[in-house]
């Protein structure tokens, strides 16, 4: 069976952008493949090196996963800092990891530009310590966003020059996997672009009904549409994209044929998108209350997790060592 493993940054709650788009996909994959989930909590430390509650934040995203149908009998599900091994295959990765090729990064140039005065090593090591989180796990899959594109070719590269520096077959190069037809683009309720936690357009999964409520009347609208079957500007094709998630067909179909004979009434179209949204997010969000409230499951999930984790990368780690000419 293949692997797939995936990793998150623990920066903030899951919106509906993050489930339609990649949590739902775990949900299947976990089925077929041998699955690793895990929150990336000191990859945050990067940019952030005093978090408030670091362990609360992890604990929130896994309560999150939890809730959506990831199931630590079927995955792995794990907290990045629960696995010290990933640090020593850090370590050798960076030893043949070069400044240069660094340097060059995408992001860290980013980084550099809006963090001037904290341009550190784990910053510039970002796609080591990733690297690392990968091919512990031997990874054959993972899925990403094309923000990560130039993380994995890194890995890839990694492991190359693990294999040829060592003169062995041992890393496999891990493989982006991009959720093709079957992730859905959920758009922002800004009028444009997609949902997202920076742009502030996101609904929440645990967001309670009038909070959802409130998001969802305040989305950009237009005059409404002038001529019969008319091309919907970016700002009402969100809605629709969005009715079309969450609705049944029948709303669906009843605000388009009222769209395309100018009778829509947007306020009425949101309140029922917003009723739809609160329905769909409803029981979830109760999952993830209850989760919150159950620190003790929680710990305990998450300490199964680590242990399974960290069991498949110690493996990983005395083959490492081996390979290297240390004593496994
Ligand atoms: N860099 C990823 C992001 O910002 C998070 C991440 C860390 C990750 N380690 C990973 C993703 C390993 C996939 C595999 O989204």
């Amino acid at each position: 069976m293949q692997t797939v493993l995936s990793g998150i940054r623990p920066t903030g709650n899951l919106h509906l952008g993050n489930y339609f788009g990649a949590v739902r996909s775990f949900v299947e994959m976990q089925n077929n493949y041998n699955s690793y989930f895990f929150i990336a909590d000191w990859h945050s430390l990067t940019t952030h090196p005093t978090p408030e509650d670091i362990r609360r934040s992890a604990r929130t995203i896994l309560a999150e996963y939890l809730a959506c149908g990831i199931d630590p009998e079927k995955a792995t599900i794990y907290i990045q800092s629960d696995v010290p091994e990933v640090l020593e295959l850090y370590l050798y990765l960076n030893m043949n990891a070069y400044l240069g090729e660094l340097e060059r990064v995408t992001s860290f140039k980013e980084k550099v530009r809006k963090q001037p005065d904290n341009v550190n090593a784990g910053l510039l090591t970002y796609p080591t310590l990733m690297a690392a989180d990968i091919l512990i796990h031997k990874a054959d899959k993972v899925p990403v966003g094309k923000d990560q594109e130039q993380n994995m070719e890194m890995a890839r590269l990694f492991a190359r020059r693990f294999n040829r520096i060592y003169n062995v077959e041992f890393f496999k190069e891990p493989e982006s996997f991009h959720f093709s037809e079957k992730a859905v683009k959920v758009p922002g309720l800004d009028g444009s672009g997609k949902m997202g936690k920076s742009e502030g357009n996101a609904i929440y999964l645990k967001d309670d009904e009038a909070t959802i409520k409130k998001k969802v009347m305040k989305a950009v609208t237009d005059a409404g549409p002038t001529e019969p079957n008319q091309e919907k500007p970016e700002p009402i094709a969100n809605l629709f994209t969005m009715l079309e998630i969450v609705s049944s067909r029948e709303t669906y179909d009843f605000f388009n044929e009222q769209y395309n004979t100018c009778q829509v009434r947007y306020g009425d179209l949101k309140k029922q998108l917003a009723a739809d949204i609160n329905t769909f997010c409803a029981p979830i969000r109760e999952r993830i209350n209850e989760y919150l409230s159950n620190t003790e499951l929680l710990d305990r999930i998450a300490r199964q997790g680590a242990e399974k984790a960290r069991e498949h990368a110690a493996a990983t780690l005395r083959e490492v060592r081996q390979i290297i000419g240390f004593h496994a």
